[in-house]
């Protein structure tokens, strides 16, 4: 890191960068630099205006004010063929790839110049494609149809595509949001390499000890501005949280307060063939925390599937509350008093033409508005409460769930099946992408929702949010629950079921 040169000119550069949609002011006039050769964190709450200041540079939207100085041009904005011309690429979060196409088809139709007469020399192509494939440190068949990989594989793919033209900016909007420890320490050595190339990695995470483990710099948002720019050695944890919220937030995990009490669900050798879940039997207790660790691909949200009734199981007995449940569809299992708040918010969550109040009331109409003419003063009020209570940025109810920032969606289909006030609470990666501040608050509601009584399975690729909200915690590998561990529980213990090494005597 040490700066050979006195002053490197960045490979980037914005000055006053400012956007507006409609009446909210995403950002306020941003300075920003990027060097060669670092990678640079975005860092800043959920709405503050990180993918606002992303989409600029990729030239999704165009700034109303501002200038951006690349690769020594200056430009009122860019367009996206121009800053792919530039040099710039990202990485999203769900990649953008074609998913009947081979990996080796997708990375050629990106790199490869388009044309009509163009004859494809398929044998070129597909060297091509190992050859980055295995850049980015990837066991992936070029031949392989890209709808047989996984999100992480997928991601790698477009990392490929990115160092395949060339690009001197890679930009990464919360890559890691889905992926397990492994996948992301192999993400993390991409970026490194990346880096020691001399390419500009803006990289934007809501998890600070991946910023401090991978970052050189970290610019802070708030509320649209620049709060300030750091080397990660002269900043602290505790710090960036100011920061960032301009208060302090504690984070610790709020304690338990519910002695568990009757079994509310209850599996007995659970299976489903046909999303490769087997043999899995535990119960959870009314008022308890039930964290389901694992890795990626394990099983997990099969799990949540089976007892949604998306995918009904077809082996096994489930019970809630005593009586045998089988649901065969969503609307069953709700009518049972289960909720269940999907991973991937982004994709399966919010509607985004909707105004949010009737977002957070789709899963409720019959019971709350049975008339449909006390609708909307209720919806209202529901709405209000749920946008204080997680602290959600919008201009209010009636806004469009499209208007939020990813972060604040997630929030939003949180509150839907809040509201169904379920018995049991199943929720997916529950705190995934949200900011510190708001994660602490949905902790203390997950706690609370457990103290009047829920039973709540709490599945989580956050090791530490496992460990720190669970009262047990159930291990899945390969389609079956292969551990119950106490709540507090070292985390070594956890990752080793997670990754089925031997069996350790459990200290706890
Ligand atoms: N298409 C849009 N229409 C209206 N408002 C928008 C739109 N996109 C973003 N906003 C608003 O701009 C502000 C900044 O949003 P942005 O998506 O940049 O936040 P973010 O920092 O990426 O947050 P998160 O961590 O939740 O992803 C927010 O107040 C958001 O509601
Ligand atoms: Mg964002």
């Amino acid at each position: 890191m040490a700066a050979a040169s006195p002053t490197p000119s960045p490979l980037l550069s914005l000055r006053r960068a400012a956007k507006s949609y409609g009446g909210v002011r995403a950002l306020r006039g941003v300075d920003f630099d990027l060097r060669a050769g670092e990678v640079h964190a975005l860092l800043g709450e959920n709405g503050a205006g990180k993918s606002t200041l992303i989409k600029i540079i990729t030239g999704a939207h165009r700034p109303d004010a501002g200038e951006i100085t690349v690769a020594g041009r200056t430009l009122d904005g860019l367009t996206p063929a121009l800053a792919q011309q530039l040099g710039i690429a990202c990485i999203y979060q769900s990649p953008a790839l074609f998913p009947d196409l081979t990996v080796a088809e997708n990375i050629g139709l990106r790199l490869e110049p388009a044309g009509a007469m163009r004859r494809v020399d398929w044998g070129a192509r597909h060297r091509r494609a190992a050859q980055l494939l295995q850049q980015v440190g990837a066991s992936i068949a070029p031949a392989a149809e890209v709808r047989t990989l996984s999100m992480p594989e997928q991601q790698l793919v477009e990392i490929a595509c990115a160092i395949g033209a060339g690009a001197r900016i890679v930009v990464m909007d919360e890559p890691t949001a889905s992926l397990t420890q492994r996948e992301q320490e192999r993400l993390f050595t991409v970026v490194r390499e990346l880096r020691a190339a001399g390419v500009g990695v803006i990289y934007i995470s809501h998890r600070l000890e991946e910023i401090f483990a991978l970052a050189d710099r970290v610019t802070v948002l708030r509320d649209g501005q620049s709060v300030g720019t750091h080397g990660l050695n002269e900043v602290t944890e505790a710090g960036l949280i100011k920061l960032m919220v301009g208060r302090e937030v504690a984070q610790i995990y709020p304690p338990a307060e519910s002695a568990p009490g009757e079994p509310v669900l209850t599996l007995r050798g659970v299976g489903c063939a046909a999303s490769g879940v087997h043999g899995v039997s535990f119960e959870v207790r009314a008022g308890e925390i039930f964290g389901v660790a694992g890795l990626v691909g394990a099983g997990r949200t099969e799990l949540a599937r089976i007892l949604f009734g998306l995918t009904p199981a077809d082996a096994g007995e489930i019970t809630l509350n005593r009586e045998r449940l089988a649901p065969r569809s969503p609307p069953e299992a709700v009518a049972r008093g289960i909720a269940y708040v999907p991973e991937d918010r982004r994709r399966h969550g919010v509607v985004l033409e909707m105004p949010i109040a009737q977002n957070m009331t789709m899963a409720v109409h019959r019971r709350l508005f049975p008339g449909g003419w006390l609708r909307g003063a209720a919806e209202q009020g529901l709405a209000r409460d749920f946008i204080r209570d997680l602290a959600i940025k919008t201009a209010g109810p009636d806004a469009p769930g499209g208007s939020l920032s990813g972060g604040n969606q997630q929030k939003v289909s949180l509150a839907r099946w809040l509201a169904t006030q379920p018995r049991l609470l199943i929720l997916d990666e529950p705190t995934q992408g949200v900011d510190v501040g708001a994660k602490s608050e949905i902790h203390r509601i997950i706690r609370q929702l457990a103290k009047d009584g829920l039973a709540v399975i709490m599945i989580s690729s956050d090791l530490p949010e496992v460990l720190g909200m669970s009262d047990r915690i159930g291990v899945m590998r390969g389609g079956t629950l292969t551990a119950v561990l106490p709540g507090g529980s070292p985390a070594a213990a956890v990752m080793a079921a997670a990754l089925g090494q031997n069996e350790r005597p459990d200290p706890a």
